[in-house]
């Protein structure tokens, strides 16, 4: 099948945030607790309808353990439309890598992307807490980058998330 925009998609984070699980329960509508890490790199494509218009998304997972990262992922960076960093809202020190997320993005991609910050396992909090919101105004120092809060397992916002970000064709 055609489409008419095509974007390349990744997501980067610390290890066991969800990378792997958010990509399947978009793609495939499906949730494994004990789900593997990943190994290198590996993509999948989804087409999005909007107002008519076919989207593809090229969705490229990363492994976020360092032994499991090969050699040549920062350059599978360098040409990506949209970056997804992603961390645990249950695990303060994926919270606390995203800083250093960001600056792996500037020092390998050629464009300017689009980012979006996610925290997922939101299925596991109990209630609200507006802590992570702070941290990451601070962690962002002024820049302002959307957040979603998802669930790999319930699917809170998952559509929504690559949905808002298919949608950006319309401004490019
Ligand atoms: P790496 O491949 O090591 O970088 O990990 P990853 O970021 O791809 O995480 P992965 O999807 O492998 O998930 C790690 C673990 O967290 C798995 O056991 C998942 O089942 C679990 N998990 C992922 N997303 C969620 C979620 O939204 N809620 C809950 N409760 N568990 C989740």
């Amino acid at each position: 099948m055609s489409f008419d925009y095509m974007f390349k998609v990744i997501l980067i984070g610390a290890a066991g945030v969800g990378k792997t699980s958010l990509i399947k329960k978009y793609i495939d509508d499906t949730f494994t607790p004990f789900q593997k890490s990943t190994i290198g790199v590996d993509f999948k494509t989804k087409d999005v309808e909007i107002e008519g218009k076919i989207v593809r998304l090229q969705i490229w997972d990363t492994a976020g353990q360092e032994k499991f990262q090969i050699s040549f992922s920062s350059s599978i960076y360098k040409n990506a439309d949209i970056f997804i960093v992603v961390f645990d809202l249950m695990n303060e020190e994926s919270l606390n890598k995203i800083g250093s997320n960001l600056n792996e993005i500037e020092n390998n991609c050629r464009i300017d992307p689009l980012i979006v910050i996610v925290g997922n396992k939101s299925d596991l909090i109990e209630k609200e807490n507006g802590n992570v919101e702070e941290r990451i105004n601070e962690i962002l120092k002024g820049r302002e980058l959307k957040l979603f809060k998802t669930s790999a397992k319930d699917g809170t916002n998952v559509n929504e998330l690559f949905y808002e970000i298919a949608k950006t064709f319309k401004e490019t």
